[in-house]
């Protein structure tokens, strides 16, 4: 369904549609989210563990929906915030996690709000970059730099694309590596790039670090 719903929006020239729309659909029990789980992404989990330096420092997760992420760095002592552009995705998780230290809100990475701008150490964003049409790239980049504050980090983590696979017209519209290497401009420098295999899966993950020193 998120195939069919991503391609007919793009198709009305609306291409941030769909999301709202799925999460709906998965409220009224028609559709099971693909991105449905309670542990935290396995690169995440590697990336931010026990002792993890969290204690009074800010993480924001962008596209967090259902919060197994957000909810990882709250309890490693992040002062957590997450966002999801899908009003009915922040009533999930919130119901989901009714007594969360997480500071759960609507927000769009392509049009941030201006509290969040500068204001983290942490930056964390899994799978939302190929959730967004390319024609949206750019504006999401923006907002990717827009929350990293100076001396911050963020942690990107994408499927693989490979340099002679085609793009496809359905989500995910996933990354080559040069495009994964375009993220860094304007004060924000790639500290590393590695392909990470997936238990269990046949693709391999991006793992992008970078940082505004
Ligand atoms: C593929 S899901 C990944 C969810 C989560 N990051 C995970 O890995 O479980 C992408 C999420 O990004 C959200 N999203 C899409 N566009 C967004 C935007 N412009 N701003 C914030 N969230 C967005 C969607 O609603 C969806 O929950």
């Amino acid at each position: 369904m998120a195939e069919e719903l991503g391609t007919r929006a793009v198709a009305d020239g609306e291409p941030a549609r769909w999301y709202d729309e799925l999460w709906s659909a998965a409220g009224r029990g028609d559709v099971a989210l693909p991105w449905d789980h309670t542990d935290p992404n396995p690169v995440l989990a590697a990336f931010a563990q026990p002792p993890a330096p969290g204690a009074g420092r800010r993480a924001v997760v962008v596209g967090c929906g259902l919060g197994a992420d957000s909810e990882h760095l709250a309890r490693l002592g992040w002062e957590t915030t997450a966002f999801d552009i899908s009003p009915a995705a922040v009533a999930a998780v919130r119901e989901r996690y009714p007594d969360s230290a997480v500071d759960y809100r609507v927000g769009d990475l392509l049009d941030l709000d201006p509290d969040l701008a500068r204001g983290f150490d942490l930056v964390v964003e899994i799978y939302t970059l190929q959730a967004l049409h390319p024609s949206l790239r750019e504006a999401a980049v923006t907002g990717l730099h827009g929350l990293l504050g100076t001396g911050g980090t963020a942690l990107v983590v994408q499927m693989v694309r490979r340099d002679d696979e085609p793009r496809t017209a359905e989500p995910p519209w996933t990354l080559t590596r040069a495009e994964v290497e375009a993220l860094a401009h304007d004060g924000v420098r790639l500290e590393a790039l590695d392909e990470v295999p997936v238990e269990g899966r046949a693709y391999l993950l991006w793992r992008a670090v970078l940082s505004r020193p």
